[in-house]
């Protein structure tokens, strides 16, 4: 069979429209286009995993279909397709990131994996007793236990930069937590559980200022803002594809050159080797020493394929039509009588947690989903945040670019009823 050209054309095309309409875009996603509980859904659980528009689902289904083959050993045919459209999707990835090269693009599983290489490549050779690492008191758990594991096996500390009440890191505590025996610091650039962004070029420039490389945990910033590495100046970046509109089971951990030439492997076996004997092994070259075994090769290109379906969007006009969409959904939600927000810093994307005065989130979860809305109840993996709160857990709406402000009204009446129920 010879290679298909069919390509599944966005439905919307809208990249040229102005202004820009989040709606025009939705029928690229078969997902939002269902009923649940016999009402349209709306789909506000984005945080936890967006949905996927039709070229990615069609690049994964063409690799299954036309190019299903082990990629960098074979001489064949459909070895060297699937090898070529997997190298492809590191340089687009690569482009999206603005990172200086492909060799800097690592494919892992996610934004976890990606933090557990580092805190176990990186920080094994690099953290010793008594040294610190520091991280903020918003992380998701995967990034808080892999570097809890690591300072418990090193005899080393885990620091924890405080927040404010409104959910924003204070500055300067942070900067007195650097300290000299710092030799990590790991933050989010977004916080999962409040939406907070964190300033992390100040961030940075603070820990950089004393020699301390950061890794930026990326997984709620990449689906809603530009996001150059470069301009950064981070040391390492993490993020995953299902939370950027791709595929499960696959992100990418960028890392300098220089830091990632200079770590051991993560994982050991094949692909991630030069020569293999039994007397010594010596590792394959970057990034592929970062690569063991056989990768999760249709996704790696699927997630290619989305970061060309994002520049079509445009992040920049997605920041911008959902920061205007988050200041909508905050002035109508925080109005209701009852609701007390969770999370109400200067700077926030995407995440509106709250609490309604009565109800228990996951009850207010439940009443949604009955009307259609699905939201998220619970600690968002994110415990010490909802203990700095003294809450249990949050009903969270996150949202993406295609949501649209009759989502949100849909939310409010959803909410009302929730409210009528419980009296
Ligand atoms: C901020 C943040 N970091 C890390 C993760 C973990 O991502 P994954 O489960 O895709 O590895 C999440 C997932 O919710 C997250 O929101």
């Amino acid at each position: 069979m010879s290679r298909s050209t069919v390509h599944v054309a966005p439905v919307s095309g809208a990249a040229t429209m102005e202004p820009f309409d989040p709606a025009a875009w939705r029928g690229d996603f078969p997902a939002l286009n269902q009923q649940v509980h016999g009402k349209p859904l709306v789909y506000l659980d984005n945080a936890a995993t967006a949905q996927t528009p039709l070229p990615v689902i069609e690049a994964i289904r063409r690799f299954y279909v036309e190019d299903c083959a082990n990629v960098h050993r074979g001489v064949h045919e459909l070895s060297q397709r699937a090898t070529d459209d997997y190298e492809n999707a590191r340089l687009e990835i690569q482009k999206f990131l603005g990172a200086a090269d492909s060799s800097e693009i690592i494919f892992t599983r996610g934004t976890t994996e990606s933090i557990n290489l580092v805190a176990h490549s990186y920080g094994r050779t690099h953290v010793q007793a008594g040294d610190e690492v520091l991280i903020s008191a918003i992380e998701h758990h995967s990034n808080i236990v892999p570097w809890q594991m690591l300072c418990e096996e090193r005899r080393a500390r885990l620091r924890v930069a405080p927040i404010n009440e409104t959910g924003e890191l204070r500055m300067e505590e942070f900067e007195k937590l650097l300290t000299a025996r710092t030799r990590i610091v790991a933050i989010t650039h977004v916080s999962n559980a409040l939406g907070t962004i964190n300033p992390v070029k100040r961030i940075i420039e603070l820990a950089h200022k004393r020699g301390i490389p950061v890794l930026l945990d990326g997984a709620q910033a990449v689906p809603h803002m530009k996001v150059n590495v470069r301009e950064l100046g981070c040391d390492f970046y993490a993020l995953s594809g299902h939370k950027m509109f791709g595929p499960t089971g696959v992100g990418i951990l960028y890392g300098k050159r220089e830091l990632l030439q200079a770590m051991p492997p993560y994982q050991s076996g094949g692909d991630m080797i030069a020569s293999v004997t039994f007397e010594k092994t010596t590792y394959n070259t970057l990034p592929y020493k970062f690569e063991a075994g056989t990768p999760n090769i249709a996704d790696a290109i699927g997630l290619g394929e989305t970061v060309r379906y994002l520049n079509r969007v445009g992040m920049d006009r997605i920041a911008a039509s959902e920061h205007d969409l988050l200041a909508y959904a905050t002035k109508v939600v925080s109005a209701i009588p009852g609701v007390r927000l969770i999370g109400t810093a200067r700077e926030k994307a995407s995440v509106l947690s709250f609490l309604l005065e009565g109800v228990h989130a996951h009850d207010l979860g439940t009443i949604l989903d009955r009307e259609g809305v699905a939201i998220r109840a619970g600690h968002h993996c994110a415990q010490p945040v909802m203990d700095f709160y003294g809450v249990p857990a949050t009903a969270r709406a996150s949202l993406a670019f295609y949501n649209t402000r009759e989502d949100i009204d849909r939310l409010v009446a959803a909410i009302g009823k929730a409210k009528e129920l419980f009296g």
